[in-house]
């Protein structure tokens, strides 16, 4: 029987060497190679813009909201609209500023927030909508664009799940006020733990990046070396967000890969999408103005926690991406969200299993994973 895990990060002798070389250099916080990669990545977002924007580097994507939110101004009593479906953090970082996330149902076909029901959540104190790509499939960004045009709300997208995607030919990234990336172990660019903020506007970069170090007005890396000085001031009631060169390390060579990992993906997608057509499987449907990173891989089937128990005991790891928001308890219990308010993210939840989608997947493994699915899909 294969040992298949749900995911496993591509790690080579690249990696491991530029590791060593950032813990070797002897300045294992943020530094030379922070600063390198968050170059090289706003590089990489806003390669086909005529202007580029910021990137602002902090340990997770759950940083990245945090401090996009902060950046925007959000406070006590507003409230945020963010889809149902999507890991906690996305509403959790709104309640960190005592504010209300107010959760939206999702799409059927892309599990994506469903912009038809957005307008009727709006109130006075909508400030923000938080759209999740889920699995890296953007939504529909002109028509969330709009919806915040004609209500004056912010859009800062979670893009978690969306290295690299494409909205009718624009990079994610490029879009929204500010779009937040996550570089957690099991991401399409993965540092262990990590995060990125990109965003066009100045005034909203700056304050990320004081604010992602204790609102100091200038980096260690400033105050430390030869080049800078002792002094500092704290101009904002700041956090401690930042990221090391030792994950930047991780990132730096990452990054270099990150065109072919998606290639890659998209490989295993195509025989995962050709193998279940026409059978009791319903594959992943991907809107054909948009590019998805393929970060998941998510099936739907009518006896999900079966196959998810018969892939285990054949060696092959699944998982389930999201239980929607408003069935965790202290969610449900603090916001009085309505169970029957989600019937398209309940449907979808029952339905769901993501299957492994890896560059270092072999062949042979993806058409066990295969098999052994329609062996055992109902
Ligand atoms: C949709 C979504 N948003 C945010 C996050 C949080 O990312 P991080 O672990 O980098 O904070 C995740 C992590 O899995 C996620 O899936």
């Amino acid at each position: 029987m294969k040992q298949i895990p749900f995911h496993k990060a591509h790690i080579t002798d690249e990696e491991i060497n530029l590791v060593v070389e950032a813990i070797k250099s002897g300045w294992l916080t943020m530094g030379p190679k922070t600063i390198e990669f968050e170059e090289k990545f706003r590089d990489y977002i806003y390669k086909d813009e005529n202007k580029k924007g910021y990137a602002i580097s902090c340990n997770s994507c759950t940083a990245a909201l945090h401090l996009a939110l902060k950046a925007i101004g959000l406070k006590s009593g507003d409230e945020v609209i963010v889809p149902t479906n999507t890991f906690i953090a996305t509403a959790e970082v709104v309640t960190y500023f005592d504010a209300k996330p107010v959760l939206c149902d999702v799409e059927e076909n892309t599990h994506n927030i469903d912009v038809s029901k957005i307008e009727n959540l709006i109130t006075e104190k909508t400030k923000a909508i938080i759209p999740v790509h889920f699995a890296g499939q953007p939504c529909d960004m002109d028509e969330i664009l709009n919806i915040a045009k004609k209500y004056n709300l912010f859009v800062i997208e979670d893009a978690a799940h969306a290295l690299p995607s494409r909205y009718k030919g624009r990079m994610i990234g490029t879009i929204g006020d500010i779009t937040c990336f996550s570089f957690y172990a099991t991401k399409t660019l993965a540092t262990g733990e990590g995060g990125m903020a990109t965003t066009f506007n100045e005034n909203y970069a700056k304050n990320m990046k004081i604010n992602r170090l204790h609102g100091i007005s200038r980096d260690a890396w400033d105050r430390y070396t030869l080049k800078g000085s002792w002094y500092y001031e704290v101009v904002d009631n700041g956090l401690k967000y930042n990221t090391t060169d030792i994950n930047s390390a991780l990132g730096l060579t990452q990054l270099k890969k990150v065109d072919w990992m998606k290639k890659r993906r998209e490989e295993i997608a195509n025989m995962y999408t050709s193998a279940f057509k026409g059978t009791k499987v319903i594959p992943p449907e991907i809107k054909t103005d948009r590019e998805t990173s393929w970060h998941l891989y998510v099936i739907k089937v009518n006896n999900r926690d079966e196959l998810y128990d018969k892939l285990k005991e054949e060696g092959i790891g699944t998982s389930v991406h999201f239980i929607p928001v408003h069935k965790h308890p202290y969610y449900k219990n603090t916001f009085k969200y309505k169970d029957s308010d989600y019937p398209v993210a309940n449907y979808v939840f029952e339905k769901s299993l993501s299957l492994p989608i890896y560059p270092d997947l072999t062949k042979e493994e993806i058409e066990y994973i295969i098999d052994k699915v329609l062996k055992y899909a109902k």
